[in-house]
């Protein structure tokens, strides 16, 4: 397995502690201990990411369409790639087409993108990964810097979502070139949304970081929220916080954070869209949408777009 490292553990450790300081943990910090991969891991397989498995699995019949827009070579770039469960079998679906395929899955959690190297190398798909971050332009020039080949970019699991999607959104036209395409997808709105993120399993997801270090789930409660994007009409922001229900000590791996009886930790949050909330998110960003394809349930689409 071959993975190039611009982002060493030793670093997210020093801004896991920084962000604790802030009261304000990033997505990243979701997916990085063990105990937070298995949290997540949990919630993705009792049905949280079933919309976006539909959603990715319908887009498998443009294939030859998406291919036929490439000259035979595809480099596909996945940003937030996960355990590239979405990816490879696009990989291998624009490979029955014709192309010839170089995957780079690009994530900030060492366990999972080991684990979407692994899954790669099993189907003989030629595979570097990229220990990045992908809110980093920097880092987004040097997962470009790559290859050389025409590049497809993946952002999928309502990944955009977990940042704020118009700093992505432009970020992505800005590393986008004249032949590259990007597959965007989003989670669609609905009235629904935080109830379904208010189970065990998504307070435990919510909570693992803070639980991999010392807190336990007596020691505060995780609130959900979901609140109007007053940027953009039918942008939504489902937050996520801690409240410390006594004094805390969290132990760090790079130093002890002391959180106060009372205090507030923002978590990480979901941003969701109306579907014309989501083409207005990319539009504004300057990327063309050229198609789009939907879940069976509605609840997930993908954008298919260029600069
Ligand atoms: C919701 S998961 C989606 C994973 C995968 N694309 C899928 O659809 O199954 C979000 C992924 O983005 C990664 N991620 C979140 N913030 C990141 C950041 N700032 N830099 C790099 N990766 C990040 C996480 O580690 C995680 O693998």
């Amino acid at each position: 397995m071959k993975i190039e490292t611009l982002l060493t553990e030793a670093e997210i450790a020093a801004e896991f502690a920084d962000a604790l300081e802030a009261r304000d943990l990033p997505d990243k910090f979701f997916y990085w201990s063990p105990f937070s991969v298995r949290a997540w891991q949990k919630l993705a397989r009792n049905g949280a990411t079933e919309s976006g498995r539909q959603a990715w699995a319908a887009l498998l019949d443009s294939a030859p369409d998406l291919a036929s827009r490439f000259d035979g070579d595809i480099a596909l770039v996945s940003l937030g790639a996960g355990e590239g469960t979405k990816d490879l079998p696009l990989a291998q679906a624009l490979a029955a087409a014709g192309a010839q395929i170089e995957y780079f899955p690009v994530d900030a959690s060492q366990i999972l993108l080991e684990a979407a190297c692994v899954a790669a190398e099993q189907v003989d798909i030629e595979t570097l990964g990229i220990k990045a971050d992908i809110s980093s332009p920097a880092h987004l020039v040097l997962a470009a810097d790559a290859s050389e080949l025409p590049k497809l970019y993946l952002v999928a699991g309502n990944t955009m979502g977990g940042q704020d999607p118009h700093v992505l959104a432009r970020q992505l036209r800005e590393t986008l070139r004249e032949g590259d395409w990007a597959l965007v997808d989003a989670e669609v709105y609905s009235e629904a949304a935080l109830a379904e993120r208010e189970t065990d399993l998504g307070r435990a997801f919510a909570g693992a970081p803070l639980h991999s270090y010392g807190v336990q789930p007596e020691d505060g409660e995780v609130h959900f929220e979901l609140k109007r994007d007053e940027r953009t009409e039918g942008l939504y922001l489902l937050a996520r916080y801690f409240h410390a229900a006594g004094d805390l000590r969290v132990t760090s791996p790079e130093r002890d954070v002391l959180l106060q009886r009372g205090e507030r930790v923002s978590l990480n949050f979901s941003y969701i869209y109306t579907p014309a909330a989501f083409r207005k998110v990319l539009r504004s960003a300057g990327l063309k949408v050229a198609a789009e394809t939907r879940s069976a349930d509605g609840r997930c689409v993908i954008a298919l777009c260029s600069r």
